[in-house]
């Protein structure tokens, strides 16, 4: 039994997708979420830069707000600095990467899965290197979808824009014959309608998400970490961009749980 929150962070509003699945799966605990919205997007840095801000702000999670548990809810950012994470702090550090892929290597009948995210996340060879260590024969067909974070994190989900550029960044996979499709983002959940209707409804398409939340519960029932509470966990939304903006957009893609935002900046 541990009362101390679990940290939660991304570059932006796109761990939130992640933060959901947490609030859903393991309602006792508490979060504290940070958005990096004063210096997002992740996904065009070099993987210096963005290992450099993940050091910083878990770091920042852990000292400053005495976290537990740390969840890199952003590929970009476990692409880059998951493993220098782990063996820099004390407390359990996870990333999207492995969750979301042995989700797609699940639900794939062809063993054709395709696999979209960041420039960084997929120039980083991640999911490749994470499909080797899980002993895959699946073959992954990768493709970086530059543009798409920046719609989400303006709010446009579903404008004929977005689905212009999907229609172009997502031809590789559809070329390809894939049958289940990778969100390697954690932005990209929030354009599912879009990406279903350029792919094709057949095409099954898998969050690293709900995975992730999963996995973060088996973390807290083996350590023993977990909080056992009846009442509800409290929710903190800490932001180093535009709270305003991030209260209000967020909202409406979290729910009501994102109700107060603070404001905090690392750079
Ligand atoms: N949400 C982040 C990810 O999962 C990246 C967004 C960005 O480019 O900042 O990769």
């Amino acid at each position: 039994m541990d009362d101390r929150p679990i940290g939660v962070f991304d570059s932006g509003f796109g761990g939130l997708t992640v933060a959901r699945a947490m609030i859903d799966l393991i309602p006792a605990e508490d979060i504290v979420y940070v958005g990096d919205t004063g210096r997002y997007p992740y996904g065009p840095r070099s993987q210096e830069e963005v290992r450099e801000f993940a050091r910083q702000i878990a770091a920042g999670l852990v000292g400053e707000y005495g976290v537990k548990m740390v969840v890199v809810a952003c590929n970009t950012a476990a692409a880059a600095a998951l493993e220098l994470l782990r063996f820099e702090l004390d407390v359990p550090v996870l990333g999207v990467i492995d969750p979301g892929l042995r989700a797609a290597l699940r639900a794939t009948r062809n063993q054709r899965v395709g696999v979209i995210g960041t420039v960084g996340t997929i120039g980083s060879g991640a999911y490749q290197r994470a499909a080797r260590s899980l002993r895959s024969r699946a073959e992954l067909v990768c493709a970086a979808c530059p543009g798409f974070v920046e719609f989400v994190e303006r709010g446009e989900t579903d404008s004929e824009q977005v689905h212009v550029l999907a229609e172009r960044l997502l031809h590789p996979v559809t070329a390809a014959g894939v049958d289940t499709l990778l969100l390697g983002c954690t932005h990209y959940p929030f354009l599912a309608r879009t990406i279903s209707d350029v792919v094709g409804r057949e095409v099954v398409l898998v969050s690293s998400a709900d995975e992730t939340a999963f996995e973060v519960k088996a973390i807290l029932e083996e350590t023993g970490l977990g909080r056992r509470s009846p009442a509800k966990g409290a929710h903190r939304f800490v932001s180093s961009g535009d709270i305003d903006t991030f209260r209000r957009l967020g909202r409406r893609l979290l729910g009501p749980e994102l109700d107060q935002v603070e404001a905090h900046s690392w750079s």
